[in-house]
């Protein structure tokens, strides 16, 4: 079993999806012991205090990001901010009594989208992160272009460079989920 468990979360719904593919890369080199999950937000309905019973898939998710050390946040970029499907994950978990799920645990942000590689999204993401009490590295960013040639048609990233970055980030998560033992 893992000592150190991560979830990753992408913004985008999408198949093929860059943002997820991110999170693939980020699976591949965790050095022995840690293991990322990715999160699967398909069914996740949007959130409503009407809703009394938390829907099966908001159950799956939320164990995961309670069992994880750490948070991997793919912020796709939706008209200059985060998409909703990631805020909305971040909703649902931040109704856990006394925020356990989500308190004090740090957090690697990445994404992929247009040319400023969701820099404005991950910005916003940084700001909801405040009054979640995470804890977002400060560096290093990765801002990955989509419609660059960096990923194949799958979603998969294929750029070596942002791949190194993706490693590093990585390693700055573990570092900080080691720090924190
Ligand atoms: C509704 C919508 C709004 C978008 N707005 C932006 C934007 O503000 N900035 C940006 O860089 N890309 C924007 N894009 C492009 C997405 O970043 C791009 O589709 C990206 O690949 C989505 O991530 P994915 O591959 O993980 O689905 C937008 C796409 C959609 C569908």
């Amino acid at each position: 079993m893992a000592s150190i468990k991560l979830v990753g979360i992408a913004g985008s719904l999408r198949k093929a999806s860059t943002n997820r593919g991110l999170l693939r890369a980020a699976q591949v080199g965790l050095p022995d012991g840690a293991a990322l999950e990715i999160a699967d937000l398909a069914d996740v309905p949007f959130y409503s205090q009407d809703i009394a019973e938390k829907p099966a898939a908001v159950a799956r998710v939320l164990a995961q990001i309670g069992a994880a050390d750490a948070l991997v946040l793919a912020s796709t970029e939706y008209n200059y901010s985060l998409a909703p499907a990631l805020k909305n994950i971040l909703d649902w978990a931040s109704r856990e009594p006394d925020n356990r799920l989500l308190a004090g645990k740090p957090v690697a942000i990445l994404g992929a989208g247009g040319g400023m590689g969701t820099s404005r999204a991950q910005y916003h993401l940084r700001q909801v992160c405040v009054f979640l009490d995470l804890r977002p590295l400060n560096k290093p960013e990765v801002f990955a272009n989509a419609f660059a040639g960096g990923f194949n048609a799958a979603g998969d990233l294929i750029d070596e460079k942002i791949a190194g970055h993706v490693r590093e980030l990585m390693q700055a998560l573990i570092a900080a989920v080691a720090a924190r033992r």
